[in-house]
């Protein structure tokens, strides 16, 4: 609204308030504990939940990689776990010990043995980060304005980058929808895999979240037995490709597959 043509009192006001930067300061510190909660409950919750969803998918399709990773568990839990251990598929655990439970043996295990003792856990988080994470990073030029493949980028423009262009480029990943953990880590082409972000931004919460990844996968197959089924109950083959253009969960069409599952005989 023009100055003339605010009341004499909407004038004063409009003269008096203070600079924006000002403003913005005191209502950013107010907000900024429930912002920063918010952000890490999505950042945490949503891509942790998607990624895990999508590797029992994985696994549910790729029996090979399932016993893989079940060995792997097992071999871990032979070697450094703490905790009494109850037979692996066998014998129920007798009730009231709940250090034989499958978690309480997880739990035992030191933190730093599933961070460097786990290659197919890693390799298998790796591929599904590659393939199921749809995200797209946003970035404001603070300034100077600069270059980009000759684009110029002005100054306060803000720059999209969608994780497809590296993650779904046949020519960095061949056959770029395969699930593949075994393939060779891209070291060839500088941010070939960008899965837990690039450059100054990183995910700060990796640790917390490969963890997580870990011993989900840890209860699930050693907990249970499952697959990939289509409607008719028969192994889902192919697997439905994640959406990418669901750009939060990266869901296949409802109803496409679904999970089936049954129990171990081991405590949980
Ligand atoms: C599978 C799980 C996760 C994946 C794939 C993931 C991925 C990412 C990626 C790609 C970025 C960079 C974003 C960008 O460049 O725009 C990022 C940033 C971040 N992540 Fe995660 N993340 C996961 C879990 C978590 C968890 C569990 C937490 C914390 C509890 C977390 C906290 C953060 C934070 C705070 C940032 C921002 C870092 C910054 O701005 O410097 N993330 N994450």
């Amino acid at each position: 609204m023009p100055e003339e043509d605010r009341s004499l009192k909407e004038q004063e006001q409009f003269r008096e308030r203070k600079p924006l930067t000002e403003q913005k300061a005191g209502h950013d510190l107010h907000c900024l504990a429930p912002r920063f909660i918010m952000g890490l409950l999505i950042a945490g919750a949503r891509a942790t939940g998607t990624t895990a969803s999508w590797l029992m998918t994985y696994l549910g399709g790729h029996p090979d990689w399932r016993s893989k990773a079940a060995a792997e568990i097992e071999d871990l839990l032979a070697s450094r776990c703490s905790s009494p251990i109850s037979s692996p598929t066998h014998e129920t655990p007798s009730a009231g010990s709940p250090s034989s439970s499958l978690s309480a043996q997880l739990a035992s295990i030191p933190i730093g043995a599933w961070e460097n003792e786990t290659p197919v856990l890693d390799a298998l988080i790796r591929e599904t980060t590659r393939i199921a994470q749809p995200h797209t990073a946003m970035r404001r030029n603070l300034g100077p304005e600069l270059y980009i493949n000759n684009k110029i980028i002005p100054t306060g423009a803000y720059v999209i980058y969608p994780f497809s262009d590296v993650h779904l480029d046949p020519e960095i990943y061949p056959d770029p929808w395969k699930f593949d953990p075994g393939r060779k880590e891209v070291t060839h082409v500088p941010f070939g895999y960008v899965g837990w972000g690039g450059g100054k931004t990183v995910c700060l919460g990796t640790r917390l979240a490969k963890l997580e990844l870990k011993l989900v996968t840890a209860m699930f197959v050693l907990g249970f037995r499952h697959f990939a089924v289509d409607k008719m109950g028969k192994p889902s083959n192919p697997l439905p490709a994640p959406n990418w253009n669901d750009i939060l969960l990266c869901r296949p069409p409802v109803g496409s597959f679904k999970l089936k599952y049954e129990r171990t005989s081991r405590q949980l």
